[in-house]
Parts: C-alpha cells; sequence; structure tokens
C-alpha cells in the first residue's frame, strides 16, 4: 500500500475519506426573541443573530432547501424574574409553532433550562439561603417540557445538568400524555470557559458565582460515562458531550460505550475563536470542516452547530 497513491488528487482522497459529514448530522441552534421582525447581531459571536421566530423562520429557509433537518431553540425573554416564570409562557411555543406550519417535517428541539428566564442567571431557582433549589428546578423544567411538546417540539433537551432532570422531565412527558417526545439529555455538560459567547447571546451569565456545582470538572473523564449511564437509565434517548472541541476523547468514550445516539455541542467558544481568526485573516475558512470532521471523526451522531449555516451554503443544491 502507498498511502501517496491514495492522496494524490482529490478525487481518490474522496474515495478513500473515512468521515463524511451529512446534511443530517447537524443541528442548527436559534436564540428566540420575542416580537415581529427582530433581528440582534450577538457581538462575541460573528454570523449569529438573535431572531423573532419570524426571522427564525426566513432565516431556517436556505438552510432546509439543502437538507437541514433540526434545529434547536433557546428562548430569550424580555422578562426575567427570580424564578424564571417566563420559561413557561408563549416565547417558546409560538416560535415552535411558526416553524412548524412553515416545515412540517422540521425535528424541533428545545432547550429547557432556566439561565435565560432568571434574574440572578442560574439554571435553577434559589432557596432562601441563595442557593440551587434543586427540586424547584426539577419542577420548572418538568413543566417547561411539557409546554414545549404540547407546542409541538419533537425533542426536549435539558441542559441545566441538575441531577434527576431527565426522569423528571420523562415522568411528566408521560403523565400529560406525550409519549413520543424524546429527550436529549446534556449528559456530559463540562464547566467551560468555552460558553462565554454563549452566555451574551442568551443573555444568561450568572450574576453571582458559576456553575461548578452543577456542570462536570474538565479533568474528569470517567465521570463523563457515569453521567451518561445516570441519563440513560432515567431515559434519555440521545446523549451529549458538552463542548466538543476539547472533548473529542469523551466523546469517543461514549461512542465505544453506549450505542444511545450521541450528539455534541460544539459551542459558542468554539465558533467564535474560529470565525473571530478567519475574519482577521489568521486562519483558513476552511479550518471550520476541520473541526465538524474531527467532531464527528470522534464519533458524534449528530452535531449541534453555529457552523450550520456556513456548512449549508457550500452544500450544492438538492437535486
Ligand atoms: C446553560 C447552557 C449553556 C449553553 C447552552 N445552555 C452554557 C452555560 O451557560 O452553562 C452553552 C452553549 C454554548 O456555549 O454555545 N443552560
Amino acid at each position: 500500500m502507498n498511502f501517496r497513491r491514495l492522496r494524490k488528487n482529490a478525487a481518490i482522497r474522496s474515495l478513500v475519506a473515512e468521515t463524511e459529514i451529512s446534511a443530517a448530522d447537524i443541528i442548527a441552534p436559534y436564540f428566540v426573541r420575542e416580537g415581529r421582525g427582530v433581528a440582534r447581531a450577538i457581538d462575541s459571536m460573528p454570523g449569529v443573530s438573535q431572531f423573532s421566530a419570524d426571522r427564525v423562520v426566513e432565516d431556517m429557509a436556505p438552510m432546509v432547501a439543502k437538507g437541514l433537518k433540526s434545529v434547536l431553540l433557546f428562548g430569550v425573554p424580555n422578562e426575567k424574574d427570580p424564578g424564571g416564570r417566563s420559561s413557561i409562557g408563549p416565547l417558546v411555543p409560538d416560535a415552535i409553532q411558526k416553524i412548524r406550519s412553515a416545515y412540517p417535517n422540521m425535528v424541533i428541539m428545545t432547550d429547557v433550562c432556566l439561565c435565560g428566564y432568571t434574574s440572578h442567571g442560574q439554571c435553577a431557582p434559589l432557596d432562601a439561603r441563595g442557593k440551587i433549589d434543586e427540586p424547584a428546578a426539577l419542577e420548572r423544567y418538568a413543566e417547561m417540557a411539557v409546554v414545549h411538546a404540547r407546542a409541538g417540539a419533537d425533542v426536549v433537551a435539558p441542559s441545566g445538568m441538575m441531577d434527576g432532570a431527565v426522569e423528571a422531565i420523562r415522568k411528566a412527558l408521560d403523565g400529560s400524555g406525550n409519549l413520543e417526545t424524546a429527550i436529549m439529555g446534556y449528559s456530559a455538560k463540562y464547566a467551560s470557559h468555552f460558553y462565554g459567547p454563549f452566555r451574551d447571546a442568551a443573555e444568561s451569565a450568572p450574576k453571582h458565582g458559576d456553575r461548578t456545582s452543577y456542570q462536570m470538572d474538565p479533568p474528569n473523564r470517567l465521570e463523563a460515562l457515569r453521567e451518561i449511564e445516570q441519563d440513560i437509565a432515567e431515559g434519555a434517548d440521545i446523549v451529549m458531550i458538552k463542548p466538543a472541541l476539547s472533548y473529542l476523547d469523551i466523546i469517543r468514550d461514549a461512542r465505544e460505550n453506549f450505542t444511545h445516539p450521541i450528539a455534541a455541542y460544539s459551542v459558542s467558544g468554539e465558533y467564535s475563536m474560529i470565525e473571530g481568526a478567519i475574519e482577521r485573516g489568521w486562519m483558513s475558512e476552511n479550518v471550520r470542516w476541520e473541526l465538524l470532521r474531527s467532531i464527528k471523526r470522534a464519533g458524534a451522531d449528530l452535531i449541534i452547530t453555529y457552523h450550520a449555516k456556513h456548512f449549508f451554503d457550500q452544500l450544492p443544491a438538492a437535486r
């Protein structure tokens, strides 16, 4: 065997390429705002905006034409309070319905977490001593999941990393007759600095403290397997690793140990550092594909990526 022969030209290379990303692997995230005709660029994420639901539908159109199958919605409400009341308001349900009527077959996934809805920016309500109130969080997540399911969400994704969230949500979904609504568990979610730009985008930065009490410690590898195991036991249908880029080993571990579909979330910081460098001419645009392929090669079935638009732009129109 001669490697140079196999790499000789693009045609041979593509014939023997082991990793390819297809349209159905990509999940496009959206930050949904109230109102109509709203588009607000996010400074820390060049090329990404918060949109009102009508603008989400519009923005998706070219991607749908090229084969986009799935979106993940984050609500960015105008009103926040300590309990995150607006998390069960009409913001996300309206968006689900608008997307559903424009694209009936779209797989609509929704974020189920409170950090975008609470005035203090934590993923849970706080108790009288100002500590994370887990039982209250589980109740709120369950309610939120049912509201989204009733509006037509196909998959709900609890990103708050509270123990027992998947189980509480499954119970509530089943109890309300939403047996078909699937759960994507943010099973292995690390307390990462790569989330910085997202907290701008979702306006969800914690006002005090951080999320290290409920997100995983980056040096830990085996803990991720235990977290995934637990989410599966609680009823997760898809398991997720997050972030992707600095955690490719965890994606690979998950692939080798579980048979569930694996999603990887290529988070805001991965996006912004690459787009920032491309903008300045420090790296070639092709680095985007190197990033996405590495995630796929590590073993992910699905990739949540802000690069969705770039990905679909370079695909030929469907024949
Ligand atoms: C929190 C949540 C986070 C992201 C999605 N949901 C991170 C966090 O602030 O802890 C991050 C996604 C990204 O960085 O793109 N519930």
